[in-house]
């Protein structure tokens, strides 16, 4: 297998930067396109999901696929991109193969919409000759203090800093996004 064409690597410091960004990404994304999505639970996967969503203009009601495995967002008429590609979620954290991927028939829907599966990494790379892959990291710096057992009441839902690598593969990825060239806080002109 060969490598990725280019990598890129955004921080984002709340969910709501990560919702955007995938928003915008959702906008320039097209059918046929395969995402593939990596990082522990609580990385922000569905979040990101969510934001790509919105970006498509799919309908509502993105979550943690966890007992479906698989969720078909239609396209609305009425979102920014009528006409546009559906969106098909996938969690693929119970499935232990490719061939149980090949299962759930991904390939009947992946011509007309943005197919995006969590923990896809080494199962749905078969699927397309090209993907974009996605990893979230909760670290920032390699560094992420320990909450152990300490009493703490912070919730779920605070914001916390996170890396986001973005990877092309394939011919539909010959070249970045322009969206992800943009925001790099190491460039200050
Ligand atoms: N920068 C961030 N990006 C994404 N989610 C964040 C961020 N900071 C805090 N969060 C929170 O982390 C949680 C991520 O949950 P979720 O998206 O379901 O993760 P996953 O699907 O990877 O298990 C949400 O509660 C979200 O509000
Ligand atoms: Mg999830």
């Amino acid at each position: 297998m060969t490598g990725p064409q280019w990598e890129r690597t955004l921080t984002v410091k709340t969910a709501e930067q990560t919702h955007a960004l995938a928003a915008t990404l959702g906008g320039v994304l097209e059918a046929g396109d395969l995402l593939v999505l990596t990082g522990e639970l609580g990385a922000g996967k569905t979040t990101f999901t969510q934001g790509l969503g919105e970006g498509l203009g799919v309908r509502a009601g993105i979550i943690s696929p966890t007992f479906v495995l698989v969720r078909i967002h239609p396209n609305l008429t009425d979102g920014p991109r009528p006409g546009g590609p559906d969106l098909v979620h996938v969690d693929a954290y119970r499935l232990e193969s490719a061939a149980e991927i090949d299962d759930i028939d991904l390939e009947n829907t992946m011509d007309t919409a943005v197919t995006v599966v969590e923990w896809g990494r080494d199962r749905v790379e078969h699927l397309s000759d090209s993907r974009l892959e996605v990893d979230l990291h909760r670290s920032v710096g390699g560094e992420r203090p320990a909450t152990g057992d300490v009493m703490d009441f912070d919730t779920d839902d605070d914001d916390e800093p996170r890396t986001l690598v973005f990877r092309g593969y394939g011919p539909r990825w010959t070249e970045a996004p322009r969206l992800l060239e943009t925001t790099s806080p190491e460039e200050d002109n």
